[in-house]
């Protein structure tokens, strides 16, 4: 079964802007997709959309179905409780998805609690284990910190262990390294990949850096005016642009890779 099928999805304001346009795409279990595009195109909007996420004044057509239940339309309580299951999401800026009154710890411990059950001295041990699956140094000490006195790259990972808490067969992760330094980038590219694969999920990245996307995943969809203009694998891209969009893409892609010197293999 497909993991996620979105076809026709629209997205309106209220005044009746059109935001994403038509977009289809299908993502198979285990399979990754990159979606790119300017800022403004509609990346962030789509993958809200397709986990029923969309802010207040924002509403999507279409479907989006997430293994097989329909997104679009559902209920609150629907989606909480596909969104718990099936698909966890990381974003650009952690801070947007950790409690900063609430320490490290706990937070990972909530999702895995519920999941899994566990209690006490079982439950931390599961949190050490998570933040050390995110390759992240002392996890007693981050267990006990709070959000604000981390590192940024390091609440990300911390991010990355609470989508993974809830074993989720799709991750989405939304511009998850571009408010980090280079080489801090380029280890968290490398740990989602890892993680990725050993947890067989399927993986939907988005990114307005075709360097970065193509560092993770081959199959890529390029959004323009919340539009899907082109698809296929990066090599296409690079190869044969089939839009002057595209070729602007991949020309400040090769761009940004020779200026941080970053481009051989990773
Ligand atoms: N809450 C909102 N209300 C009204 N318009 C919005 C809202 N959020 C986004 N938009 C508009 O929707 C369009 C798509 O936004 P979106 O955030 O999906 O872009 P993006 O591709 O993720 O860009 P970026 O690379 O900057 O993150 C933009 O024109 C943006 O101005
Ligand atoms: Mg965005």
């Amino acid at each position: 079964m497909t993991l996620l099928d979105v076809r026709g999805l629209t997205v309106r304001t209220d005044e009746g802007r059109v935001l994403v346009d038509d977009l289809g795409f299908a993502l198979g279990a285990g399979e990754r997709l990159g979606l790119i595009g300017e800022s403004g195109s509609g990346k962030s909007l789509t993958s809200l959309a397709v986990l029923g996420l969309l802010p207040p004044g924002m509403t999507a057509t279409g479907s989006a179905r997430l293994a097989g239940t329909e997104v679009v339309g559902a209920r609150e309580k629907e989606l909480t409780e596909l969104r718990g299951a099936r698909a966890a999401v990381v974003f650009q800026e952690p801070l947007t998805a950790l409690d900063p009154l609430m320490r490290v710890g706990r937070q990972i411990a909530e999702p895995l609690r519920r999941r899994t059950g566990l209690k006490g001295d079982a439950l931390r041990k599961a949190v050490r284990e998570a933040l050390d699956q995110v390759r992240l140094p002392d996890p007693r000490r981050i267990a006990r910190a709070f959000p604000h006195e981390i590192s940024g790259g390091q609440r990300q990972r911390v991010a990355l262990a609470m989508a993974l808490a809830c074993q989720p067969d799709l991750l989405i992760a939304d511009e998850p390294t571009t408010a980090l330094d280079v080489t801090v980038q380029a280890d968290m590219l490398d740990l989602l990949d890892g993680l990725v694969r050993e947890h067989s999920m399927a993986l939907l990245f988005v990114s307005h850096d075709l360097a970065v996307v193509s560092r993770i995943t081959d199959r890529v969809l390029v959004l323009r005016h919340g539009r899907a203009v082109e698809t296929g694998t990066v090599a296409d891209l690079v190869h044969r642009p089939r839009q002057a969009y595209t070729a602007a893409l991949v020309e400040s892609a090769r761009k940004l890779e020779s200026a941080l010197d970053v481009g051989a293999g990773g």
